[in-house]
C-alpha cells in the first residue's frame, strides 16, 4: 500500500486572542487513523505565544507510520496490523522486519534477515571487560544503559547516521546484540560464565540459551518456553511515542549515534512509571501476599495522600482493556499449563486483583485498566528469570520499535532538532548584590 503522508486539508482551527481580538487560523492535517492535528508551528510566529502541555497529553511530537493506537477502543496496529494477529501467528524477527521496512517479508527477505541478524549477535570480544567494571549486584538496567552506550566505542563503522547503510548495519547490530547483552548482565551478576550465541537457534531461544546454559553441559532450551518469550517480544517491540520512544527521537534529533540514543532509551524505560512496571507489579503482587489484603492495597491506590499505586494498571492512552494485557493473560495460564505449573499464588492475587479493581467505581471512573506489564511478570517468573531482568527483557523486545522510529525521524525530510519552550515562573531579572553585602 503506498504510504500516504498527512493529508494538509483545507479545514482550519480558528483561534482567538480575546486579549486583541485577533483570530488565527490553524491547518488542520488529517492522518489516515486516527484524530486530526492543529499544525500549530506557526503559532508562535503569529501569536507570540507557546502551546503548553507538560507531559504531552494532547501534543503529537512527529508524523509516523510504523505504529497506531486506538486508546479508546483497545486497538493497537504494527503498520497496519492487529497485535493480537501477529501474536498469533507471526513471530518476532518477522515483526521486526515489518516495523522496520513496513511490510511483511517474503519467506527469502524473511531468511536473510534472520541470517543477517543472527550474524551480528556476537558482542565485541572486548566487551566483555566492561562487565568486570560493575558490581555483581548491580541491577541489570544499569548493565543494559552502560553497555550499549559503549557499543559507539567499538561500531565506528556505523554510526554515521547520514549513511543509509550505516543506519542499517548499526540497527541490526542493536537488535542482534541486545539479548546476548541482557544475558551477560544476568550471567555476571550470579557470576557464571558468558555464553557465545549459537548461530543455529533462533532469536528467543537463543536469549534462553545464553542465559540458562553453561559450558559444562548441553543445555536444551524448553519449546514452550521460547515461543512464550518470542510472543513477549513481539507484543513489546512497539508503542508508538512512548517516553522512551520519545527520549530515543529526542536524543537522535540533535545527530547523535544511534548507539548512544538507544542507551537513551533504556534509561528512560527504566522508570517504574514506564518499563520498570512489570518488576514493580511483581514485587506488588508479592508484597500483597494473600487475596485477604487486596483491599488493603485498592484502598492505598485510591489514597491520594498515599504515594502507593496498582502497578501494571493504567495507561496515557489505553482507555480500555490494552489488547497486549489480553494476549499477555492468555499467554500466562498457557504456559503455567504447559510447564505443569498448577499453583501460582501471585497469579491468583493477580486475578483477583484485577477483577475487584474493574468493579471499583474508582477504576471504572479513571477508566484504569491492566497493562501490558500487569501479567508479563508472572510468566517470566514462570520461565525462572529474576525479577530484576524483566525491564531488561522489555528493553530487548522494544530495541527494534526505537530503531524503527529512529530511522523514521532521520529519513524526515521536515526533521530538525526537537526543542521545546516553557512557561517561564522563576524571577525577573534583578541586581547582583556582592557577598559582602549580604546577611
Ligand atoms: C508502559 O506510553 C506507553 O505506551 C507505555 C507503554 C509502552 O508500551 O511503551 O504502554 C508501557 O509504560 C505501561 C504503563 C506501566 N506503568 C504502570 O503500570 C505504573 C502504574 N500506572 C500509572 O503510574 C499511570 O497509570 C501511568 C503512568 C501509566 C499513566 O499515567 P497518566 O497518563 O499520567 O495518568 P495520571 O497519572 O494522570 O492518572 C489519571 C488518574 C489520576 O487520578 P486523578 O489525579 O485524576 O484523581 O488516574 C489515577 C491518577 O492518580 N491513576 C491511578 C493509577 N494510574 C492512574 N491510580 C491508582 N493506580 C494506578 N495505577
Amino acid at each position: 500500500m503506498k504510504d500516504k503522508s498527512a493529508n494538509p486539508s483545507t479545514d482550519t482551527f480558528t483561534l482567538t486572542d480575546n486579549r486583541s481580538g485577533k483570530s488565527y487560523e490553524l491547518p488542520i492535517l488529517k492522518g489516515t487513523l486516527g484524530p486530526d492535528v492543529i499544525d500549530i508551528r506557526k503559532l508562535y510566529a503569529e501569536t507570540k505565544c507557546f502551546t503548553y502541555d507538560p507531559g504531552f497529553t494532547s501534543t503529537g511530537s512527529c508524523e509516523s507510520k510504523i505504529t497506531f493506537i486506538d486508546g479508546e477502543k483497545g486497538i493497537l496496529l504494527y503498520r497496519g496490523y492487529p497485535i493480537d494477529v501477529l501474536a498469533e501467528q507471526s513471530d518476532f524477527m518477522e515483526v521486526c522486519y515489518l516495523l522496520l521496512y513496513g511490510e511483511l517479508p517474503t519467506p527469502g527477505q524473511k531468511k536473510k534477515f534472520e541470517k543477517d541478524i543472527t550474524y551480528h549477535t556476537m558482542l565485541h570480544e572486548q566487551l566483555i571487560y566492561f562487565f568486570r567494571g560493575f558490581r555483581r549486584d548491580t541491577h541489570p538496567m544499569a548493565v543494559m544503559c552502560g553497555v550499549t552506550g559503549a557499543l559507539s566505542a567499538f561500531y565506528h563503522d556505523s554510526t554515521d547516521i547520514t549513511d543509509p547503510h550505516h543506519r542499517m548495519v548499526a540497527s541490526y547490530r542493536l537488535i542482534a546484540k541486545m539479548p546476548t547483552i541482557a544475558a551477560m548482565a544476568y550471567k555476571f551478576s550470579i557470576g557464571q560464565p558468558f555464553m557465545y550465541p549459537r548461530n543455529e537457534l533462533g532469536y528467543a531461544e537463543n536469549f534462553l540459551y545464553m542465559m540458562f546454559g553453561n559450558p559444562c553441559e548441553e543445555y536444551k532450551v524448553n519449546p514452550v518456553q521460547a515461543k512464550a518469550l518470542d510472543r513477549i517480544l513481539i507484543l513489546h517491540a512497539d508503542h508508538e511515542q512512548n517516553a522512551s520512544t520519545s527520549t530515543v527521537r529526542l536524543a537522535g534529533s540533535s545527530g547523535a549515534n544511534p548507539f548512544a540514543c538507544i542507551a537513551a532509551g533504556i534509561a528512560s524505560l527504566w522508570g517504574p512509571a514506564h518499563g520498570g512496571a512489570n518488576e514493580a507489579v511483581l514485587k506488588m503482587l508479592t508484597e500483597i501476599g494473600d487475596k485477604k489484603n487486596i483491599p488493603e492495597f485498592i484502598k492505598r491506590a485510591k489514597d491520594k495522600k498515599d504515594p502507593f499505586r496498582l502497578m501494571g494498571f493504567g495507561h496515557r492512552v489505553y482507555k480500555n482493556f490494552d489488547p497486549r494485557a489480553r494476549v499477555l493473560e492468555k499467554t500466562c495460564h498457557e504456559v503455567l499449563d504447559e510447564l505443569g505449573i498448577e499453583d501460582e499464588p501471585l497469579l491468583d492475587i493477580a486475578v483477583e486483583l484485577e477483577r475487584i479493581a474493574l468493579e471499583d467505581e474508582y477504576f471504572i471512573s479513571k477508566k484504569l485498566y491492566p497493562n501490558v506489564d500487569f501479567y508479563s511478570g508472572i510468566i517470566f517468573k514462570a520461565m525462572g528469570i529474576p525479577t530484576s531482568l524483566f525491564t531488561v527483557l522489555f528493553a530487548v523486545a522494544r530495541t527494534v520499535g526505537w530503531v524503527a522510529q529512529w530511522n523514521e525521524m532521520i529519513e524526515d525530510p521536515t526533521q530538525k532538532i526537537g526543542r521545546p519552550r516553557q512557561l517561564f515562573t522563576g524571577a525577573v531579572e534583578r541586581k547582583y548584590t556582592p557577598l559582602h553585602t549580604r546577611k
